[in-house]
């Protein structure tokens, strides 16, 4: 890779459809490349679907921490650091990081939630947009900052929500929509770009 692109870490926690988009983004003249895919699962299935691309992963057992956090971070910068990223892009990577890690990071770390953020942040994204009745529904890329699931916006795409829709075929549909969105952001981005890019 040529010195001036810049080289990503994707954060994984499962099936990594999201880290397969960015990998797959990362050719030709991207101005990144991936580096290395990070799983705090073993079993993560996505670290076998990386390896297959042929990029570098490693995992990082969260469990074996307990509620230390601060403990799973060390053993978690151990890899990263070694891999030198410019980005981390968190992926489905469903741990909460401390401040601490994430001020290490500062500017140049994303997450992709699946929710027309400031909506919704946390977990059961989709079912708390169907209860509320809401007519639309979508997915953000931010940067993250110490608040969980805000910090700057850098992205977002909408989808209508259909008469019928479950959480399952809603999220399917945002899903659709966050394979387009992430990798267009990550390029806008690592080109120095953080206009946001709206979808949808
Ligand atoms: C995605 O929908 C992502 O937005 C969500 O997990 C899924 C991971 O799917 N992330 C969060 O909920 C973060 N709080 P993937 O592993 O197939 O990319």
């Amino acid at each position: 890779m040529s010195p001036a692109q810049k080289r990503v870490a994707i954060l994984i926690s499962g099936g990594g459809s999201n880290m397969l988009k960015l990998v797959e983004s990362m050719g030709a003249d991207h101005p990144a490349r991936p580096v290395l895919v990070l799983a705090n699962d073993p079993a993560a299935s996505g670290l076998a679907r990386a390896a297959a691309l042929g990029v570098a992963t490693a995992s990082v057992d969260h469990r074996p921490f307990g509620r230390d956090r601060a403990a799973f971070e060390a053993a978690l910068l151990e890899p990263l650091l070694a891999a030198e990223p410019d980005i981390l892009c968190l992926a489905g990577f469903m741990r909460v990081l401390t401040p601490g890690f994430v001020q290490r990071f500062a500017g140049r770390m994303l997450n992709i939630h699946p929710s027309l953020l400031p909506k919704y942040p946390g977990l059961h994204t989709h079912q708390r947009a169907l209860d509320a009745g809401d007519a639309e529904a979508g997915c953000t890329v931010h940067e993250v900052t110490a608040e969980l699931d805000a910090g700057p916006l850098l992205g977002q795409a909408r989808v209508p929500v259909l008469p019928g829709d479950t959480a399952e075929t809603l999220g399917a549909r945002v899903l659709a929509m966050e394979h387009r969105l992430y990798p267009a952001v990550l390029r806008r981005f690592a080109a120095g770009d953080r206009t946001p890019v709206l979808l949808g």
